[in-house]
């Protein structure tokens, strides 16, 4: 290890999901073992932009693993290098990269870990552009970050959103009616995929396969012929129909990423009502999938990373992101990553075993 490393930080950005204590947990206790100082930074890079740090000791640390959230806050609108400000009833977005860095001298952080998702990786790599020594943590439920298999997170969002579907079979099936369940995940379609083979889903949307209303409404026909008076659809925030038109809930003017996704379930259901004469139904999970204790699988792998970036700390391994690729823990440099959304390929092996089972992709 490098004798001078005398202080990190350590901040979590974006969206909050369930695993980020467990990396806060697995990179402060061995840095505190080894004699270094570690600085929480609050609310992602707002703690920075407005000098917002704590001193994180053995005890601040200690018994957070299967806590879900963060303890240190996050925040998903400051973006150093495009951080918006309303001014006179306006958004106005500045570059507060100066502050910042200006943070990290003050608080003389050798290196800060960012625990985040594509934002915060972008956010990073502006700031590894200004001299800044940075170790990326892939987080988000999503698990639509480039250069990793998984990010931690998504099993637990997996996990609600299954047990959310599993339980609408039964309304669903002693009224005869068809279910939309809108699922999170933005322009990648993990989270509507995996929760929906889990729970066997008749039908599945998600962003790389646009679909047709006329499959869906057949496929629910199809079904009810053949005695199964219900269907149930798991439907990704980010599914478009085909031609391209994408569900947009409402626009944050605050944040560097605004548009905020949200209506594709009841525009199914209200699409197959209509067409079919099926009851439908549509219902949002939204946040739940976001909350919670993290489940085994999200713990392991959360301290795995927390573990190996302390691992490219102790190798002065600096400004890569920590990942996971078949099966091994490895690294890649944060601007490989930034501004870079990774899709489900048509390949899929989740994608191709649900079309084996019959679900439809409504193409
Ligand atoms: O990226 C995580 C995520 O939960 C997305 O799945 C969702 O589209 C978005 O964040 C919601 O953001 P907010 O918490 O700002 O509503």
């Amino acid at each position: 290890m490098t004798k001078s490393l005398k202080r990190i930080g350590i901040l979590t950005g974006g969206g909050d999901c369930p695993g980020l204590n467990a990396v806060i947990r697995a990179v402060a206790k061995p840095a505190i073992a080894n004699g270094i100082e570690v600085m929480g930074i609050e609310d992602g890079y707002l703690g920075l932009i407005e000098e917002r740090l704590r001193r994180l000791r053995n005890n601040d640390v200690s018994g957070i693993l299967t806590t879900g959230g963060t303890i240190l806050g996050s925040c998903n609108k400051a973006n150093p290098s495009a951080y918006s400000v309303q001014e006179n009833g306006k958004w106005v977005v500045h570059d507060v990269r100066d502050r910042v860095i200006k943070s990290i001298a003050d608080f003389e952080l050798d290196t800060v870990f960012v625990i985040g998702g594509d934002g915060t990786m972008s956010g990073a790599a502006d700031l590894i552009d200004r001299g800044v020594n940075v170790i990326g943590v892939p987080k988000t439920i999503d698990n639509d970050l480039w250069a990793t298999d998984i990010t931690f997170g998504h099993d637990t969002a997996v996990t609600t959103a299954t047990e959310a579907l599993d339980k609408v079979h039964t309304t669903a099936s002693s009224h005869h009616r068809v279910m939309v369940v809108e699922v999170m995940g933005r322009y990648a379609g993990w989270l509507a995929l995996r929760s929906g083979l889990a729970s066997g889903a008749d039908v599945i949307l998600i962003p790389e396969i646009p679909f047709s209303i006329e499959k869906i409404c057949d496929h629910c026909i199809t079904r009810s012929k053949h005695g199964k008076r219900f269907t149930i659809i798991a439907a990704g925030e980010g599914a478009t129909l085909s031609g391209g038109k994408q569900f947009v809930d409402h626009i944050d003017e605050s944040s560097p990423d605004p548009i905020r996704l949200g209506g594709v379930a009841k525009f199914v259901a209200d699409q197959v009502s209509q067409n079919t004469g099926l009851e439908s139904r549509s219902m949002v999970l939204g946040h739940i999938q976001r909350g919670g204790t993290p489940t085994p699988y999200d713990r392991i792998l959360a301290t795995q990373f927390g573990y190996y970036a302390f691992e490219l700390l102790k190798e002065g391994v600096m400004n890569h992101l920590v990942v996971m690729k078949d099966n091994k823990l490895g690294s890649v440099p944060i601007k490989d990553v930034a501004n870079k959304v990774r899709t489900v390929p048509p390949d899929n092996a989740s994608m191709l075993a649900a079309r084996c089972v019959g679900t439809s992709f409504g193409d």
